[in-house]
């Protein structure tokens, strides 16, 4: 293997540009060429191709988003944008591909890997932590972070009002950024798709918290609980506390920018490295992840098909300290 390629895809997430830094920077050490591919499977599809060197990826390692920039490509979806994709790669020499995204970038690479015969191996990147394989996906420490620092400040000012907030965070159909930022930030309740609400067990913290007069109540919300996200739950709550003052908070795609965190930084280039090599081991369709600090390689279908489990004693946490 002498040319690879490198590109980002889906949703943005804080630590890509260290992935994509340590994939050209390794690839160059190991005698390959690096072409990085604009715009996810767009630009594979369009052949919009840059020649990739050491200077290329300078003072990258500390800035959120992606050099390489990303998209949610609908033509990929379509065999003859995969077909033309592939006429690209083809064209362009390269002969081998690494991914840095999420569930639907390795859905699209499952499928054309099947349909065509280039090697392609996938780092995990998206805020959402929604992978299998994988202790941690490339942005999820720095977004929980980011929704920490958000809820710290939303609760200052819940504190000074004597109010009840609903912090709406990402996570598609993951809770995994609603329950680490409920707990760092002492949350009365955290609601996520992965367990039931129990409408009555939270509903007997306010009224305690009533009770004792405590001031500042935060309830975090995953975008993807079953209740129906965080003003349809505002709504429930104010019928029963007609007078207690309930505002709602959507944090959005604060969650996905910013500054990556030094943890972040150091899991995406070791992953990025690993990556190039496992390309040149001869790996294939697999995502490249990191359980119990040892990169282990998760085949595409798999890592997409479940997520990691969610820790029963986390949810025991929220309870017990609420
Ligand atoms: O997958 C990352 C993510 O930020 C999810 O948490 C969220 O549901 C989705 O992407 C939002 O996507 P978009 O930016 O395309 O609206």
């Amino acid at each position: 293997m002498k040319k690879i390629a490198v590109f980002t895809s889906g949703g943005d997430s804080p630590g890509m540009n260290a992935c994509i830094r340590a994939v050209v920077r390794t690839g160059l050490q190991l005698g390959l060429e690096v072409i990085g591919i604009k715009e996810g499977y767009e630009g594979m599809i369009d052949g919009n191709f840059i020649n990739m060197d050491r200077r290329s990826v300078s003072g990258i390692i500390s800035r959120g988003g992606t050099i390489l920039h990303s998209a949610r490509s609908d033509r990929f979806r379509t065999p003859e944008g995969r077909k033309q994709a592939f006429e690209q790669i083809q064209k362009a020499g390269i002969e081998g591909i690494v991914a840095i995204g999420g569930d639907g970038t390795f859905t699209g690479a499952d499928i054309f890997t099947k349909e065509f015969d280039i090697p392609f191996v996938g780092t995990p990147g998206t805020i959402d932590n929604d992978l299998y394989g994988t202790d941690f996906t490339i942005g999820y420490d720095t977004a929980i972070n980011t929704a920490m620092d958000a809820i710290d400040k939303i609760k200052d000012t819940a504190n000074a009002h004597h109010r009840l907030f609903l912090v709406e965070v990402m996570g598609r159909d993951a809770g995994f950024i609603a329950l680490r930022s409920g707990i760092a930030t002492g949350a009365e309740a955290v609601l996520i798709p992965e367990s039931k609400t129990d409408t009555e067990a939270m509903l007997r913290v306010l009224d305690n918290n009533q009770e004792s007069k405590k001031r500042a109540n935060i309830i975090v919300v995953a975008e993807g609980d079953e209740e129906g996200g965080a003003f349809k739950i505002a709504e429930a709550i104010k019928v029963r506390y007609p007078g207690f003052e309930t505002k709602v908070t959507i944090l959005g795609h604060i969650q996905r920018g910013g500054r990556p965190t030094c943890m972040e930084r150091v899991r995406a280039s070791r992953l990025g490295m690993e990556a190039v090599k496992a390309l040149l081991d001869g790996k294939r369709s697999v995502m490249l992840g990191q359980v119990h600090k040892e990169i282990v390689c998760t085949p595409f279908e798999q890592a997409i098909k479940h997520h990691q489990k969610v820790n029963p004693t986390l949810l025991e946490l929220v309870e017990m300290l609420a």
